[in-house]
């Protein structure tokens, strides 16, 4: 059995970690392949709510490896403390169930202070990133100075590679931003000690797939963000810096396309955003913070209230079509119950012209003048969380999920009515 990728849809948090854990009750390897700590994926099972940012949802399944793939950015000592959390548990993730691949860039205290340095001076225009370092970590690869996990393998080395990145950084947070050094010598102690306790985790990490798909193994690939906050084809300049979409699975883990079977897009039944930027059809009165409220929508890395709004089929059409989506896993229907009414976006108005194509390369302020046109379908009132078969829903909600697989074109083959592992709808 080949691959099958999960990706958000939309701008993060539609539930990616929850729907990966249903997914990996199935799978063999489970691997993240964009991103790091910025993201919070959520899993409510077995007597746990689990918040994690960097390590794969599947660490649940004793069945499934998990790999934190070349194509992420890995803070060694966040990830030390996320371990900690799962011990402190009792969920087993030790080097025999967690790899690390060694082509995985390193983020560094001074990546944090970079970030939080640049976000302050674009002032009014920071993108409202997590601070978790991930653009300076990101921009430091591309330059082709960055620091791999490979180079954990010999800490006493890897801890002379920090000390001279850590020099170069202290100079630009003088120079470009007025700021003072940090702790070179703290933090070469600090990443020196965490290289220690994270080298029997790394492994070549295409070696590891390469391996798993000629076996037929299940890889299950874990998309961290949205596609809305893909660095190539989301709404720049107010992205992450990875690739969050289908084909950052396939060059941040190393395979090819023609192993890939299913692509899941997770999509929340409306739209959240958090971190600056248009949104269309963004909610400012009470219906969004209903929404907030009843849908509990706060960020798992930074603990922000999250923009709500209602559905943009513009948006969905749009990452359905640059992930080449094969099935939708639907999220949180249940927060919609007991609004008298819903609406979809299903095109915009752009200066008196109707759009229906996503007009993101455009940019921002192309997408701030973009008018939602409406589509509004009834309400429900009943509570859907012990719901588990699709006929078995309120007719409005029916219509509501019949609605989106039509805008979207791609079948919607699990609904989400609960947090919890068990409150899905499967199949269609
Ligand atoms: P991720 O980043 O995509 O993994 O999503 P987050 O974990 O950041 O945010 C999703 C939130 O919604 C979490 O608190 C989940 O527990 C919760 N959630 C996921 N699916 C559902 C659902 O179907 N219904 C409800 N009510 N909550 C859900
Ligand atoms: P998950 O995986 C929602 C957003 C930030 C900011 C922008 C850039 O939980 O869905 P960054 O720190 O990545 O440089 O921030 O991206 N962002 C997320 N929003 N969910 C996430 O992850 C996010 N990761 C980053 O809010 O707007
Ligand atoms: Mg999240």
């Amino acid at each position: 059995m080949p691959a099958t990728i999960i990706v958000g849809t939309q701008w993060g948090d539609e539930g990616k970690g929850r729907v990966v854990d249903f997914f990996a009750a199935q799978a063999d390897v489970v691997a993240r392949f964009n991103g790091g700590d910025n993201a919070g994926h959520t899993v409510v099972a077995e007597g746990h709510t689990l918040a994690l940012h960097l390590i794969p949802s599947g660490i649940l399944y004793p069945q499934a490896l998990c790999l934190i793939g070349g194509g992420t950015v890995v803070n060694p000592l966040r990830l030390l403390e996320e371990l900690a959390m799962l011990d402190a548990a009792g969920i087993p993730a030790g080097s025999d169930r967690l790899k690390i691949a060694a082509a995985a860039h390193i983020i560094l205290p001074t990546h944090r202070a970079l970030d939080g340095a640049s976000e302050a001076q674009r002032g009014s225009q920071a993108i409202g990133t997590t601070k978790r370092g991930i653009g300076p970590t990101y921009a430091d690869k591309a330059r082709r100075i960055g620091l791999r996990a490979a180079q954990m393998r010999d800490p006493e080395q890897f801890a002379g590679a920090v000390r001279d990145l850590v020099a170069t950084h202290n100079l630009w947070l003088k120079e470009l931003y007025d700021l003072p050094p940090q702790d070179a010598g703290a933090i070469v102690d600090q990443l020196r000690a965490a290289a220690e306790k994270l080298a029997p985790y790394l492994v070549d990490g295409t070696a590891v797939i390469g391996q798993a798909l000629a076996n037929g193994a299940h890889l299950l690939c874990e998309g961290a963000q949205g596609a809305l906050l893909d660095l190539d084809h989301g709404t720049y300049p107010f992205v992450t810096s990875s690739p969050p979409i289908a084909g950052g699975a396939l060059t941040g883990l190393g395979f090819g396309p023609k192993e890939v079977t299913r692509v899941v897009g997770v999509t929340k039944a409306y739209t959240t955003r958090v971190g600056a930027g248009a949104f269309p059809t963004e909610l400012l009165e009470a219906t969004g913070e209903r929404l907030r409220d009843v849908g509990h929508e706060y960020g798992v890395t930074t603990g922000r209230p999250r923009r709500c709004g209602w559905l943009d089929a513009v948006i969905l059409r749009y990452t359905a079509q640059i992930n080449g989506l094969t099935e939708v896993a639907l999220t949180k229907l249940d927060v919609l119950s007991g609004l008298p009414e819903l609406k979809i976006a299903v095109a915009y108005d752009l200066h008196g012209e109707r759009r229906e194509h996503f007009p993101v390369e455009w940019g921002n302020d192309t997408l701030a003048a973009c008018k939602p046109v409406y589509e509004t379908l009834p309400g429900w009132d009943a509570d859907l969380t012990g719901i588990r078969a699709r006929d078995a829903l309120p007719a409005a909600a029916r219509a509501y999920v019949d609605r989106i697989e039509t805008l979207m074109g791609v079948p919607v083959t699990f609904i989400g009515v609960g947090p919890e592992r068990e409150a899905m709808i499967i199949g269609r």
